[in-house]
């Protein structure tokens, strides 16, 4: 058993596995089978994405966390100092690490979905930061986020990388950007990172990798789904197929049927035609003004904005309008 730690506290909202079954049998039924991509985070797929970070093919990690060195300075002087952080989807604890190196903060509250995964990785960032409040909430921030009583400071930042905002479809993201803007009050501030439209060969790369992690990643859905969901996905029967989708702007993930097969999720029956797709994610790109665009539509103004010399990927700073 390891010593609990005076700084670090652990609230858990993950969603009930009935939140998930109503939406994986809604998604199947449909004429275009889909399913929530927020299942991919199980502590295999965490484990998996983390392989998936460090891809040669996949450089959104690598470019946002030199932007983060180069920049963090800069950054930390438009947060300022001793408020609250808040974390969505902090996965692995690497970003935040060097934003804390230029950020004085009073509390930390990291948000991902992924339970033991975060209790890993913000317990070791209240380890290594005593005088630093780590409050961790397993929850679904998809869905409005109630944050626990002791979070009444002034200053909030909310840090939003990975591009997982380019998860949602852009409406999705103008609601979660609107619900973040009223969260930050007049003095808060949004850093969050976006991915960069670009040559599509390099996208195509960046989700086909030659080592095939991507492809164990997207499939591990169907294996989370057999073992939470009572499901009887033959794993072998499908495969990893994602493409950009230039004229909107998107990567899509697929998983797509090699055979025709029936397949049961907890006693409910669905037919796959050899070649059916099942739409797994979308991952939107932006240029800086299509996502400055869009931040205004949800009451955001950009104060600042950086991204790489070969202009891979951006971090925009955003305050309430
Ligand atoms: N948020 C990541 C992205 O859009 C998720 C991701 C990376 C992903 N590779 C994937 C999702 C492959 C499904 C399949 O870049």
């Amino acid at each position: 058993m390891e010593a609990a730690l005076p700084n670090f506290f652990f609230h858990d909202l993950h969603p009930a596995p009935e939140d998930f079954h109503a939406e994986v049998i809604a998604g199947l039924r449909g004429e275009n089978k889909r399913l929530p991509p927020k299942l991919f985070y199980d502590e295999q797929g965490s484990q998996l994405f983390d392989a998936i970070t460090r891809l040669p093919e996949y450089y959104p990690t690598r470019t946002e966390i030199g932007l983060l060195q180069r920049h963090g300075p800069d950054m930390a002087g438009l947060v300022g100092d001793d408020g609250l952080l808040l974390e969505l989807g902090s996965g692995s604890n690497i970003k935040i690490r060097i934003l804390l190196e230029a950020l004085r903060l009073q509390a930390y509250a990291p948000i991902d979905i992924s339970r033991e995964f975060l209790r890993l990785s913000a317990g070791a960032i209240a380890q290594d930061h005593p005088a630093l409040q780590v409050h961790a909430i397993c929850t679904d921030y998809s869905k409005p986020i109630e944050l626990p009583r002791c979070f009444d400071t002034e200053r909030r930042t909310v840090f939003f990388p990975g591009s997982s905002i380019g998860n949602f479809e852009p409406e999705q993201a103008r609601e979660l950007m609107q619900r973040v803007a009223a969260l930050l009050g007049p003095d808060g501030r949004l850093l969050i990172g976006v991915d960069l439209k670009k040559d599509p060969e390099r996208l195509h790369a960046a989700y086909n990798d030659s080592q095939g992690i991507t492809a164990c990643f997207n499939l591990n859905l169907l294996t989370r789904l057999n073992r939470e969901l009572d499901a009887d996905f033959d794993v072998s029967a499908f495969r990893h197929h994602a493409f950009y989708n230039e004229p909107l702007g998107r990567v899509e993930m697929h998983l797509i049927a090699t055979i025709r097969q029936r397949v049961r999720v907890d006693g409910c029956c669905f037919e796959f035609q050899t070649g059916e797709s099942i739409h797994t994610e979308n991952s939107y790109k932006y240029s800086v003004d299509e996502f400055q665009a869009l931040a205004a539509q949800a009451g955001l103004i950009g104060e600042a904005v950086w991204q790489d010399d070969d202009a891979l990927f951006s971090i925009h700073c955003l305050k309430a309008a």
